[in-house]
């Protein structure tokens, strides 16, 4: 196992811009969405031929924004219009992206590539735009391990189902967000994948869970990527510090022989180590054989940065 990065960005930590070699390497590799920036301030998106300029103060803003400009000098990209957000400690105080430079009267919806596939974002339809930027590791990853039947629990829109669909899967989203699954479906179609054999659950996931092993239903491989915080559909409090034995049993009662199973978090508090540490009491307590793999975070996210994520693969 690789040594534990710091999971907090440093807060004197310099703004880190992509090199014009990464982004060659990530556009020949058919990307148009991936991090330009990251600092202790916030972040910069590119999301196609726009970026998001993610923030946590006016200060952080205005060194995001000149930093954009000079890097923008530097590689000769400039982007049509620019979004900006303010990132609130509080979830409760999130909003949309808003307009900060170019054409008001231009759609808010656009598509980005990712290995060559589509996704769809929206910058009106609230705090996320559609595609989580960190991921792309594991959604390469996902499609590349060819499952048979693939569960994508809290699957938002669904980008995790399309690349296991992309790869002949049948697949099983569930999140409790109709609108999110919705566009999830529009991601299926922007691929070319109609819903034979995808079936979109809204419903709360650690509902959904029993009923599937109760309906014997088994995956070869499955995605866990909850939020930190949530209400169940029922006003049942999820945190996932305190219930992610709660969720990963109840994983483990659905996942095939020689199973894939992706833990993912942004909890400060459960670092991959510690992900592993309790995945592997959860194992035991099944017993089922387990084995681990952390695959890190992409190129353009450096450490302190992204999600903690770690596969693991159970007997
Ligand atoms: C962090 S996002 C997941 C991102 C997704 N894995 C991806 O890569 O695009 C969390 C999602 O969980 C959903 N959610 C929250 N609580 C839930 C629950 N109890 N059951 C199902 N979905 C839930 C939210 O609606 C949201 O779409």
């Amino acid at each position: 196992m690789t040594p534990n990065p710091p999971r907090r960005p440093n807060p004197h930590e310099a703004t880190v811009w992509l090199r014009p070699a990464q982004w060659l390497t990530l556009e020949g590799g058919g990307a148009t969405a991936f991090r330009l920036a990251s600092g202790s301030g916030g972040w910069v998106e590119r999301l196609g031929n726009e970026v998001l300029v993610s923030h946590k103060s006016d200060a952080a803003l205005e060194e995001l924004l000149d930093g954009l400009a000079a890097w923008g000098s530097e590689t000769g990209w400039v982007p049509a219009r620019i979004f900006t957000r303010f990132l609130p400690l509080r979830n409760a105080e999130r909003v949309p992206p808003v307009l900060h430079r170019g054409d008001p009267t231009l759609p808010l919806t656009s598509v980005v590539l990712e290995a060559g596939v589509r996704y769809g974002i929206d910058m009106a339809a609230g705090y996320s735009h559609g595609l989580f930027l960190d991921q792309r590791l594991n959604r390469a990853r996902l499609r590349a391990l060819k499952p048979r039947r693939v569960l994508n629990t809290f699957a938002y829109t669904c980008s995790f189902s399309v690349v296991a669909a992309l790869a002949g899967a049948e697949t099983v989203s569930i999140d409790l967000s109709r609108k999110s699954l919705d566009r999830g479906r529009r991601n299926f179609r922007l691929n070319g994948l109609d819903e034979t054999g995808h079936r979109f659950l809204a419903d709360d996931a650690l509902e959904v869970l029993p009923r599937l092993a109760g309906a014997d239903e088994r995956f070869d491989a499955i995605i866990l990527d909850p939020p930190t915080f949530s209400r169940g559909a029922n006003g049942r409090r999820w945190q996932v510090e305190e219930h992610f034995e709660d969720l990963l049993n109840a994983a483990l009662e659905v996942a095939a022989p020689e199973g894939s199973i992706l833990l993912s978090t942004n909890c400060k508090a459960l670092d991959p180590v510690v992900l592993e540490r309790r995945a592997r009491a959860c194992a035991k307590a099944k017993r089922r054989a387990a084995s681990f793999l952390q695959l890190g975070l992409p190129e353009d996210f450096p450490q302190g940065h992204g999600a903690a994520t770690i596969w693991m693969r159970v007997r």
